[in-house]
């Protein structure tokens, strides 16, 4: 073995220690740099030439001295010595998949990165940040690399800056987010496709050599069709509570890129970042190029475990307002669509208050004039009250939910346009179209060009003025229609290729101001559905609307899909008129997340109604759990009759385990009973059915009392069948606090 010098960075270690900086100078042949987290390790190594490398993500080992001999363990063939490289830079010696490719201000193709110092910064107890920066010893070309931890979440964000003093301009070709090496005997890559209202789809399959890529060219609504989101199982195949498995996805709302590459040694690259197909960017010199983040974690007890990290760091880190509160609300969009008017909307007011939620949401349809909202075809880009529905304005719309005694919200679609609009003749250069070629809709609309700082000023001003206007203005949805045909924007000029990268730039800019101004109000980030649901996106909303498909079967598939990755808080469910279901079996499932309705209040029966109040008062007492306990997927629906989905709160004295029956044939049920997970098994608790319709009985007998080891060995039947289609069971350690 070689003699190493070795610098320990641990964070427990580090509570003294703000600011540890390393220089090459400072380690004779190799340097190990382990970032470890509560459970996890990544562990980066220097070798004897300066090549960065990583060398192992997993399991924290409990003697960190030993990070050093890992590498020595692996007798894998490599013999052009570049599988392991944390950051493969491309054209001179390293021949895999790189992470970056650039053409220098002379030409030139190649880059080698070596490495030149560490630091590492302590942001808090829980939070560090490791930088390490790289040079071309050829050129004056940087690459600093940032991985920031979470301890406690477990969970790793990273990404690139990219830097040059060359004499002119150098091309960025490809610049990744993150390159990470994983070991294992096999993997498999589950990923998600989908299409509007059939979001969240999921493949899993084990991987083969070459690359695998999971992308995205659409510009914007990016996910449309693939999001980011995968996980990646190590050895074998991880279910919901065993084995390895890395979450990962990129915090970016335009066009990425992902390939997972078999390796000829058998090991697994990741690359991560935005996707450069047509986006090579000209970078100054001295200017910086910052990559968006991926984001990463791992767990060795299975995907459930993943995703409860990935959740919790999300409540507390990324979403706003992620431990706070959530509105429920009643929506009109599939109740009245574009027809509506004041006498209308006053109606619904008063049906909001009737149902008992906290505020109305106005949808699409309540803007234009020259060019009036009443179909998706015209009024894009005319954010002005549409006089002939709503000649009070919107002021009077807030004022009279006051009256109504709850609270208004308001759908806008800032960043599109439709040609039949007074914008569009305004302003064609802030179209984003091909000067000389058709032009090619979407929704019959086109996207603003974000690049531009005056189209970034006028959708600020959009959503600045409805909150001036109307300072009493409690939420927004923004919408997000189209994707981008005939990528050209007139203000970049020679630099057409930066526009998908500078638009998702221009976009965050925009929300960046929004928030400064209006930090905590509830925005819904909705793109015709699930199309834009992204942590870099989320970042600046309290909630995302998963998909236009609400029909609540599906909805149990698509929101439990979604749930690996972003916490029930943000998942805004509707209930509306979609599907056969009754309303009990539409609101429990709408329940496993922020609830919300589109229905037609007046339409429902008295029984129906005083179901609704029902509900609505157990989601009040539960809302807690549910927005901000832990999460456990107890039943899947794709391979069993009934799907179970469980929440616990902190302390473990509170859950609730919500029950639909996602199979029809005759017969089925839950036959067997369903172990719950995460309770104390010491503590002794009641099972209480709770949501019953008007006039029907449980068929539970809450009398009887189990300790939390019974629950979670044996289980609890809910008795759900055809007849019981959802039951929604309520936990309550006996002795503390009850619900009710
Ligand atoms: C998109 C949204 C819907 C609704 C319509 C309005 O499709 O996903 O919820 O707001 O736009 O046009």
């Amino acid at each position: 073995m070689k003699s190493i010098n070795r610098i320990k960075i641990i964070p427990t270690c580090l509570t003294a220690l703000a600011l540890l900086i390393v220089t090459s100078k400072t380690f004779a042949q190799t340097l190990s740099i382990p970032v470890e987290t509560e459970h996890n390790a990544l562990v980066l190594q220097v070798d004897k030439d300066k090549n960065l490398k990583m060398v192992y993500y997993g399991t924290k080992l409990s003697s960190p001295s030993e990070y050093q001999y890992i590498q020595n363990m692996y007798k894998q063939p490599d013999d052009s010595g570049v599988l392991d490289d944390a950051y493969t830079p491309s054209g001179s010696t390293n021949l895999a998949e790189p992470a970056i490719t650039v053409t220098h201000a002379d030409g030139n193709k190649s880059l080698n990165l070596a490495y030149v110092s560490h630091q590492v910064t302590k942001i808090d107890d829980d939070v560090s940040l490791l930088t390490v920066t790289l040079k071309d010893p050829a050129y004056d070309f940087e690459v600093k690399l940032f991985y920031k931890t979470y301890y406690k979440e477990d969970v790793t964000e990273q990404w690139s800056v990219i830097k040059h003093q060359e004499k002119g301009i150098v091309t960025l070709n490809k610049f990744a987010s993150a390159n990470l090496n994983l070991k294992g005997t096999g993997f498999w890559l589950k990923q998600y496709h989908g299409n509007w209202a059939k979001e969240m789809q999921p493949e899993e399959a084990k991987l083969t050599h070459g690359i695998k890529t999971i992308d995205t060219k659409l510009g914007t609504r990016a996910n449309l069709y693939e999001p980011s989101m995968f996980m990646v199982s190590i050895d074998k195949p991880a279910t919901e509570d065993e084995g390895k498995v890395l979450f990962g996805a990129m915090e970016w709302s335009g066009n990425f890129r992902v390939d997972l590459e078999l390796d000829p040694a058998n090991n697994l690259r990741l690359i991560a970042g935005m996707n450069d197909a047509a986006s090579e960017y000209h970078l100054k010199p001295s200017e910086e190029f910052t990559t968006p983040a991926f984001l990463y974690t791992f767990s060795d007890h299975g995907k459930g475990d993943a995703s409860r990290k990935i959740q919790r760091w999300a409540r507390k880190y990324k979403i706003v307002d992620g431990e706070g509160s959530r509105l429920t609300l009643l929506n009109n969009w599939e109740s009245t669509y574009f027809d509506f008017n004041e006498a209308k909307l006053a109606q619904l007011l008063k049906d909001t208050k009737k149902l008992g939620v906290d505020l109305f949401l106005l949808d699409d349809g309540w803007f234009g004039n020259k060019y009036p909202r009443n179909g998706d075809n015209a009024g894009l880009g005319d954010w002005q009250e549409n006089k002939q529905k709503l000649p009070n304005g919107i002021s009077w719309l807030v004022k009279e939910a006051q009256a109504n005694g709850v609270k208004f919200g308001i759908w806008i679609e800032p960043e599109m346009v439709n040609p039949a609009s007074e914008l569009y003749t305004k302003h064609p250069d802030w179209v984003i179209k091909q000067p000389e070629r058709p032009e090619k809709y979407f929704r019959n609309q086109l996207v603003l060009d974000l690049s531009n700082p005056k189209v970034q000023d006028f959708v600020y001003g959009i959503v600045d003025g409805l909150f001036t206007k109307n300072p009493d203005l409690a939420y927004i949805k923004w919408d997000c229609n189209a994707v981008i045909f005939n990528a050209y924007s007139a203000y970049l000029k020679k630099d057409q290729s930066h526009l998908y990268i500078d638009y998702v730039r221009g976009l965050y800019n925009v929300l960046e101001r929004v928030r400064a101004k209006y930090p905590k109000v509830p925005l819904m980030l909705c793109s015709g559905g699930g199309g834009r649901v992204d942590y870099g996106a989320l970042k600046y909303f309290t909630e995302y609307w998963p998909s236009d498909n609400t029909e609540p079967l599906e909805r149990i598939f698509i929101q439990w899909e979604y749930s690996y990755f972003f916490p029930a808080m943000t998942s805004s469910n509707h209930v509306t008129d979609w599907g056969k279901q009754p309303i009990k079996f539409r609101i429990d499932v709408a329940m496993m997340g922020k609830l919300g309705f589109d229905i037609v209040v007046s339409k429902l029966n008295e029984q129906e109604l005083a179901y609704c109040h029902e509900a609505l008062k157990n989601y009040d007492a539960l809302k807690d759990v549910i927005w901000h306990g832990d999460q456990y997927r107890l039943q899947s629906p794709w391979d069993n009759d009934a799907a179970s989905i469980m929440y616990v709160n902190e302390d473990r004295s509170k859950a609730v385990v919500f029950n639909y029956l996602v199979n029809n044939r005759y017969g089925t049920g839950t036959k067997t009973p369903i172990r719950l997970k995460g309770l104390d098994p010491k503590k002794k608790y009641q099972v209480k059915e709770i949501n019953l319709y008007p006039g029907t009985n449980s068929s539970l007998d809450n009398a009887l009392t189990f300790t939390g080891d019974f629950l979670m060995n044996i289980g609890v039947n809910p008795d759900v069948n055809a007849n019981r289609s959802s039951v929604v069971l309520q936990i309550n350690e006996i002795n503390s606090k009850l619900f009710n």
